[in-house]
């Protein structure tokens, strides 16, 4: 169901809608109830909004409601990150890197932006979107306790007639669980004294193809109005907002969303595999198949996945349907497999070196790239982690080079980033992640390439997982 947006919320370059036809005195009064309805989403779609949580999605997201023409307070339990944020030292786009340099010149109270890690400020805002880290810890098992206590925070200081939505990824109930109950135990009932939603984040970070602006939002709320006033504020940043029934239906769709492309990474990896075993290069099996163009959708193989999405978010829905006793076997086993994804990496430079009759111990490996994806200097869950420690065990004097990390932390042990690695001999280079516009051209020549990426057509004599 697409939400019938007032006149003033369909996205740009949509035709007006007809004015509609007044029959008779009680379709009139419904209409006067809809115009009503409607300027009160728009008031508040137009009026102050706080972030909580200005991390990867919550920074971006401030500075695309401040160009929206929103008063944005952005809070952060991290001084740290504030600070950085102050500094400009943060990872962002180029066009968000702008924005925010827009928003810090000047006089601060003139910019809309406010930087705070006082929680009492959320009670100024009449939008509070809550976009906290939601990870799981070593076990697999999602580590609530962020979330929880924004939720907390945001619940202890909410007025009458705000809105308050949670974006973080998380598992089916969240909203009712941490937001609803809390607000009706201090007496404000969702839908009539405050308004409550769910709506998954879809920012890629790292991605100007896709931006916030171009990206459509699925929302649901907690009764029609909180789902109305919900849709008219995310539709400030988004082209259109899919509305859904309840707040249930929206943490499940981010759950599908993220669990769909983990079961179809996990498949991708292991029919690059098939395809190795019987002598074939899977990347130009997967373009031909791709233009198809019904029934199949392009999925690349790689060195694994990172990041806070992909192998994290499906443990969010596994361990729920766990506790009801569910089981689950594909995303089981996707999981699993990309978990042990960086270990078939390791299988497979082991097995180079051995074809060179090197040993692992006292090999020199290079990685290049090892954020967990192109663009971003993201280090979280990244693959090349684990690769790195595993190599190093085994005796590896592992290096690396990436243009977006200066740094890596192994245990007690800090390697720098390779900055002419051209200029070495190394036993084996594993290629793991390749940023935009990077120059590998010095790897062309060269016979002891391990492509984690798969892509790297201008390596003739690579080899591949
Ligand atoms: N990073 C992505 O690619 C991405 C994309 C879509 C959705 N998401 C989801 O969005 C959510 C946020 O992820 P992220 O990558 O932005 O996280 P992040 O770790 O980059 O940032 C989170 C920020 O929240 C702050 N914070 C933590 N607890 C807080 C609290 N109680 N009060 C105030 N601030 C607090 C931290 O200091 C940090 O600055 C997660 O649920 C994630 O799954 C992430």
């Amino acid at each position: 169901m697409q939400f019938p947006m007032p006149m003033e919320l369909v996205a740009a370059g949509s035709s007006p809608a007809p004015e509609p036809a007044v029959e008779a005195g009680t379709v009139a009064g419904d209409a006067a109830a809809e115009a009503a309805e409607a300027a009160e989403a728009l008031e508040h779609a137009a009026a102050s909004v706080a972030v909580v949580g200005l991390g990867y999605v919550g920074l971006p997201t401030a500075l695309a409601l401040l160009a929206a023409g929103n008063e944005v307070i952005g809070l952060d339990a991290s001084e740290a990150r504030l600070d950085a944020i102050r500094r400009r030292d943060v990872d962002l786009l180029p066009s968000d890197h702008e924005r925010l340099a827009a928003s810090l010149a000047g006089d601060p109270s003139a910019s809309g932006f406010t930087l705070t890690s006082d929680p009492a400020r959320l009670a100024d805002a009449r939008t509070v979107l809550i976009c906290v880290p939601t990870p799981v810890d070593k076990h697999q098992v999602p580590d609530l306790s962020a979330m929880a206590a924004a939720c907390a925070t945001a619940v202890a200081h909410a007025v009458p007639g705000q809105l308050l939505v949670l974006t973080s990824t998380t598992y089916v109930g969240t909203t009712r669980d941490l937001l609803v109950g809390p607000l009706a135990a201090r007496g404000l009932v969702a839908g009539r004294d405050i308004f409550v939603a769910f709506s998954p984040e879809r920012i890629d970070p790292g991605n100007s193809r896709h931006t916030q602006e171009s990206t459509p939002r699925v929302v649901g709320g907690s009764g029609a109005r909180s789902t109305r006033i919900a849709a008219a504020v995310l539709h400030r940043t988004a082209p259109s907002v899919h509305v859904l029934p309840s707040p249930e239906d929206a943490e499940m769709t981010k759950l599908w969303e993220n669990t769909f492309r983990a079961v179809n990474i996990a498949l991708a990896n292991e029919f690059a595999e098939d395809c190795r075993g019987l002598g074939l290069d899977p990347s130009p099996i997967i373009a031909a198949a791709a233009t198809k163009p019904y029934g199949f959708m392009p999925f690349y193989p790689g060195p694994g996945v990172g990041g806070h999405c992909i192998p994290c978010d499906p443990h969010y829905l596994l361990w729920q349907l766990r506790a009801k006793r569910i089981s689950s076997p594909l995303i089981d086993a996707a999981m699993t497999a990309i978990a042990g994804r960086p270990r078939q990496v390791v299988r497979r430079v082991r097995e180079l070196l051995a074809d060179r009759g090197l040993s692992v111990s006292g090999a020199r490996v290079l990685l290049v790239g090892v954020a967990y994806k192109p663009g971003v200097a993201d280090l979280r869950e990244s693959p090349a982690l684990e690769i790195m420690e595993e190599l190093q065990e085994d005796g590896a004097k592992v290096h690396f080079t990436d243009p977006l990390v200066p740094v890596v932390r192994l245990g007690s042990e800090v390697l720098t980033s390779e900055t002419a690695p051209e200029e070495d001999s190394w036993d084996l280079i594993l290629v793991h992640t390749v940023h935009p516009d990077a120059d590998l051209g010095w790897l062309a020549g060269l016979t002891t390439v391990l492509d984690a990426t798969y892509r790297l057509d201008s390596v003739p004599a690579r080899s591949i997982l």
